[in-house]
């Protein structure tokens, strides 16, 4: 008999992750009988975790915070992008061990390709605000997609100076009171930090220097909305929300786990937003 697959998600804690009910609502449209479940593994027990769920039948996991850095040190094999973002969000169980990949910056890159169409990587230099884990897999896929200039600004400028030589490419820090002028002919903004989200400061980002011809878009889906995005779209740029990022780095893992390439479509976004 073969065994109902499995998925979930650990974090510490985990009962904020939105991922159970994403691949839920997938696992139903599309008739699998599977089951993902949210697993609170604390950071002492990731060891033994790792080594039992796959012998409980678990074809995989995604990963979230603490463990996103940790658990590179268990894969067998970790996706170039894994190594470079410097942790790992999707992980596959195989006869030959823990493979681990970073879905966050295609995750990114689908999700303006969807919302913003007119935006390429050649149309001109990227302003990123944040300098974060979720800045990292931002910047790996800007700069693999080819984004010419990126200029990285951060509240703390050693956390920018780090990543930019971590990463090298095209990748400029400037101060962050400077962060208004890093948009002068920017075709790209995207903010990275936790400012914006329910609960805390929104950004202080002067939207004089917006114009429509740029794209701005926001990490934070809570609200959907930030004050960024809607300052960007008074203005009239094209805003891309962050909720696009968390539904379509979500699908190489359901695929990998369940055999079915899954959709993001609006259905999705409404059982994810669902109270
Ligand atoms: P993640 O790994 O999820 O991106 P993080 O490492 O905590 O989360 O990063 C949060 C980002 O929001 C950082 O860029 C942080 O700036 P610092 O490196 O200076 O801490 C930024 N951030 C959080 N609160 C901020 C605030 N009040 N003003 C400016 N930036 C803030």
């Amino acid at each position: 008999m073969t065994r109902i697959p499995l998925a979930g998600v650990i974090g510490y804690p985990v009962g904020h992750s939105r991922s159970p009910r994403l691949h839920g609502h997938w696992l139903r449209e599309y008739g699998i009988a599977g089951h993902y479940v949210p697993l609170e593994i604390a950071p002492g027990d990731l060891a033994d975790a790792l080594d039992l769920l796959p012998r409980m039948g678990f074809r995989g996991i995604n990963v979230t915070v603490p463990h996103k850095e940790a658990v590179l040190d268990f894969a067998a094999e970790a996706t170039d992008r894994a190594r470079r973002i410097g942790a790992a969000n999707t992980l596959t169980f195989t006869e030959t061990g823990i493979h681990a990949d970073n879905t966050d910056g295609i995750g990114f890159l689908r999700s303006l390709a969807e919302g913003a169409p007119g935006w390429t990587p050649s149309a001109g230099p990227a302003l990123v605000l944040g300098a974060g884990g979720a800045a990292r897999a931002v910047l790996v896929a800007l700069i693999d997609a080819g984004v010419p200039e990126i200029r990285l600004t951060n509240r703390t400028r050693t956390r920018a100076d780090v990543l930019a030589r971590d990463l090298g490419g095209p990748v400029r820090v400037i101060d962050w009171p400077d962060r208004g002028k890093g948009a002068s002919g920017a075709a790209l903004v995207v903010n990275t930090t936790l400012l914006g989200m329910t609960g805390q400061p929104p950004l202080d980002f002067p939207a004089e220097v917006l114009d429509p011809a740029m794209t701005v878009t926001d990490i934070v889906y809570t609200p959907l909305e930030t004050p960024l995005l809607r300052d960007a779209a008074a203005v009239g740029c094209t805003t891309v929300d962050g909720l696009g990022m968390l539904l379509h780095q979500a699908a190489p893992g359901f695929e990998r786990w369940f055999g079915h390439a899954p959709a993001v479509t609006p259905a999705l976004r409404d059982a994810v937003l669902a109270p």
